[in-house]
């Protein structure tokens, strides 16, 4: 049996604990921040946990960390020289390694100290033990969520944790000018899913107003079909690799095999915009990969997107399907097209 942290985007919790309980009979939860975070007793060891979730990694779970040690707080100065000899005494888990340390809190908690004040202590203890304080590409990441009454402290990998951010909250950097929020979608997708977008040539981009993701693509000197009824934003009027075309998804055909890139974001009926995908399959290479939001309107979301896929997959393979950090009710899926 061992605790974890998890974490989901908020009000999703619930559907991730619902992931969980049919991936882990015998899981109990406990709520930690409503909604968002709660620990869930997991009866495997760590390691066939770790490899039951890279196999089938739960839509709704963003985050998820161990916990190796949980420290009562007393409230006072205590809980910063007791957590830093814990560290001490683990200090195999970052010997020689670059280190990030993660520190999240529980509003209720009676733990004292800021993220900042309690992440300079902890970098300062790796340095004395002989680990490596690192921010970019961690080879470990130590864990704090100090939560009510207790510090909860693990380590593990990226991979392990499903993210180098703190509780998976990615956080992109706004650009002067950005047309859309909506870009930071198509930015995390590229991270979560391992892609690079500038290895595509033409894309595709279906529900494309105001423009986020068309910017993004052509940034990354892709060119694009960018179809919507409504305006693009003016700024992308200049660039010679768009083709805009003012029209209804459903009212667009292409050639066979023009695109090695679909995107389609069109926060629509899941239903409508699968009809709308799979009329569209022919313009895609063999191979295509297509990045998809499926909105997520009715009641039984987990229902909702089996549908989806189940209907997709009559010409697409599913690679992996997530609820983002910037996916609000919504999740992303990644396809590959059918060869
Ligand atoms: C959430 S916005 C897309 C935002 C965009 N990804 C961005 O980065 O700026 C959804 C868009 O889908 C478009 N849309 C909805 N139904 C559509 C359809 N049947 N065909 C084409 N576009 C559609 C809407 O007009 C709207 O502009």
């Amino acid at each position: 049996m061992m605790r974890w942290v998890c974490t989901s985007n908020r009000g999703f919790a619930n559907l991730a604990m619902e992931e969980l309980r049919r991936l882990f009979p015998g899981v109990s939860f406990q709520q930690l921040a409503a909604g968002e975070v709660f620990a869930a007793d997991i009866p495997l060891e760590r390691d066939e946990m770790l490899a039951a979730i890279a196999e089938k990694e739960p839509i709704f779970l963003r985050h998820i960390q161990p916990v190796d040690r949980a420290l009562p707080v007393a409230g006072n100065a205590d809980d910063l020289s007791v957590l830093s000899d814990t560290i001490r005494y683990v200090g195999y888990a970052f010997d020689e390694k670059r280190t990030a340390v993660h520190v999240r809190r529980a509003e209720a908690t009676r733990f004292p100290y800021s993220v900042s004040d309690t992440k300079a202590v902890l970098d300062a203890v790796l340095t004395e033990i002989g680990g490596e304080p690192a921010m970019q590409e961690p080879e470990v990441i130590l864990t704090v969520y100090a939560a009510a009454e207790e510090l909860l402290v693990g380590w593990g990998s990226p991979q392990e944790l499903l993210s180098d951010w703190p509780g998976g909250a990615v956080r992109f950097q706004r650009e002067e000018g950005q047309i859309s929020r909506a870009k930071f979608k198509l930015l995390e997708a590229e991270r979560t899913f391992g892609l690079r977008l500038s290895d595509f040539r033409e894309a595709l981009d279906v529900g494309a107003a105001p423009g986020g993701w068309t910017s993004l693509l052509l940034e990354r000197g892709l060119a694009v079909t960018a179809v919507d009824p409504a305006e693009l934003h003016p700024s992308l009027k200049g660039y010679p690799k768009l083709t805009y075309l003012n029209k209804n998804a459903g009212d667009v055909r292409f050639g066979r095999g023009s695109f090695d890139l679909l995107v389609c974001d069109m926060s629509w009926s899941p239903m409508l915009m699968v009809k709308l995908v799979m009329e569209l399959r022919q313009a895609l290479k063999p191979g295509a990969t297509a990045i998809i939001t499926v909105k997520l309107m009715h009641r039984k979301p987990l229902q909702t997107i089996r549908d989806v896929v189940d209907k997709l997959e009559g010409a697409f393979e599913l690679r992996k399907a997530k609820q983002l950090f910037h996916n609000r009710d919504e999740i992303t899926l990644y396809l590959t097209k059918r060869t």
